[in-house]
């Protein structure tokens, strides 16, 4: 087969077979077929879609370029993905709460796509955190602790490992079929028989609006149905970013602190609708009320942060960190976000902002980006706020003061303010069963 031709036919709109896609895939794991003809098989994908049946052999072939894991039954085995947004670090104190109520977390994870952050990039923040095990050592871990969270490898969907990687860096993000093939692979490859998909809608995500969202939880539950998982999907609001923070080594403290007891609204919202969701789920609760109260109790009793604790050393890191969130990196300068005008918050351009952040390296631009762990932004206004013209909204962290000055003022000029009054949203848009 000739790469060229097969780009050509995806490009003008018709339909691959198993045989064809088999052959891409395959051909560019092995090194035959070269980065830019993967690149532009992926923007022929994300321009001409893919039918229900491609993209259900995609993800199978993505399944079937590693190894396929399975847990027995009584595990409860259960897991949770985002599609993705700005300060989402849900996964980070909520696998730990899952896992103190119970139920088994095998979680393979990504990297920072586009303009959002990566459950791993955040993790290897922590001095010496790893997340490349073995399956066998993902397994001593999960034994271990009740839970592991490791990346894409050469062992386990090696083929998302390395399409997620290049559609991070060639604008081919944005795709359903990518995005249903990518997180299923992992999501089935990794042996949880239940998951809770957290679909993300908004400025701050892949997908902008409900129809969009709608046909995704449509591809992603059916592809469940046909490799037996049991999928459910909360829609939630990810119009302003997350928490107060954006940024690995901030999302992980703030996470800490969450863990703590701290009181965050819009955290623990969506942690605890998810949880619940995730413990119905995997059987481990029969209602939602027993669900809240067990998520409740494991916070307030710190049982929760333990399993982190006990996590973070099953996985090489420092769980001393836990206990100091300044063993984490630290940027060098905090440089002011000071409002330049008057005025409630109507819209916030997450994206935007989550680009802006690349500039500080809290993102990739390149295949090969080093990351800085310690830098990000400590934003406080979300949509319906008041702000007053000269007002600290929030910090950039950075190591270098005149790239840190201009996201400052990128950061700002994300914001849009109108002179009335505006009612603040809600984040749990819908739950699809
Ligand atoms: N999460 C993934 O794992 N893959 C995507 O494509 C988007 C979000």
């Amino acid at each position: 087969m000739n790469p060229v031709e097969l780009i050509i036919k995806k490009r003008d709109g018709n339909k691959l077979t198993q045989n064809e896609l088999e052959f891409f895939i395959k051909s560019y794991l092995s090194g035959k077929i070269p980065e830019y003809q993967m690149s532009a098989m992926l923007m022929a994908i994300f321009f001409s879609g893919m039918e229900p049946e491609e993209i259900q052999t995609l993800t199978e072939i993505y399944i079937n370029s590693g190894k396929w894991i399975k847990f027995p039954k009584r595990m409860n085995t259960v897991d949770k993905h985002s599609t993705g947004g700005v300060g989402d670090k849900i996964t980070i104190p909520l696998a730990p709460i899952v896992a103190a109520c119970g139920a088994t977390i095998p979680m393979i994870s990504g990297r920072g796509l586009g303009h959002t952050g990566g459950t791993l990039d955040k993790l290897e923040a922590i001095p010496c955190f790893r997340t490349d095990f073995s399956e066998t050592e993902f397994r001593e871990i999960i034994t271990k602790t009740g839970l592991s969270i490791i990346s894409q490898s050469k062992e386990l969907v090696p083929a998302d490992r390395r399409i997620y990687a290049l559609r991070d860096v060639s604008g081919t993000v944005e795709s359903l079929p990518l995005i249903t093939a990518s997180i299923m692979s992992k999501k089935i490859a990794e042996g949880a028989q239940n998951l809770v998909i957290d679909l993300k809608v908004g400025t701050g995500a892949f997908i902008k609006n409900m129809e969009k969202a709608e046909k995704l939880a449509k591809l992603l539950i059916n592809t469940g149905k046909c490799l037996d998982q049991k999928v459910s999907v909360v829609f939630t609001d990810m119009n302003s970013p997350l928490g107060n923070y954006v940024g690995n080594a901030l999302e992980i403290q703030e996470s800490i602190e969450y863990l703590q007891g701290k009181k965050l609204p819009d955290i623990h919202k969506i942690t605890k609708v998810l949880a619940e969701e995730m413990l119905i789920l995997s059987g481990i609760a029969k209602t939602n009320e027993l669900a809240g109260k067990m998520v409740e109790d494991v916070i307030n009793n710190g049982k929760a942060l333990d399993v982190f604790k006990k996590f973070i050393e099953a996985q090489k890191g420092d769980p001393k960190v836990c206990d100091d969130t300044s063993l984490l990196p630290q940027a060098k300068y905090q440089i002011p976000i000071i409002a330049d005008k008057t005025g409630w918050v109507k819209e916030i351009n997450s994206q935007n902002i989550g680009f802006a952040l690349i500039d500080v390296n809290a993102g990739r631009k390149k295949l090969d980006s080093k990351l800085d762990y310690s830098t990000g932004a400590y934003l406080i206004k979300k949509i319906g706020d008041k702000i007053e013209k000269g007002e600290e909204i929030g910090k950039v962290y950075c190591n270098d003061k005149e790239i840190g000055k201009s996201v400052s003022q990128k950061i700002m000029s994300n914001y849009f303010l109108d002179d009335y009054k505006i009612e603040k949203t809600t984040i749990i848009l819908k739950i699809i069963r």
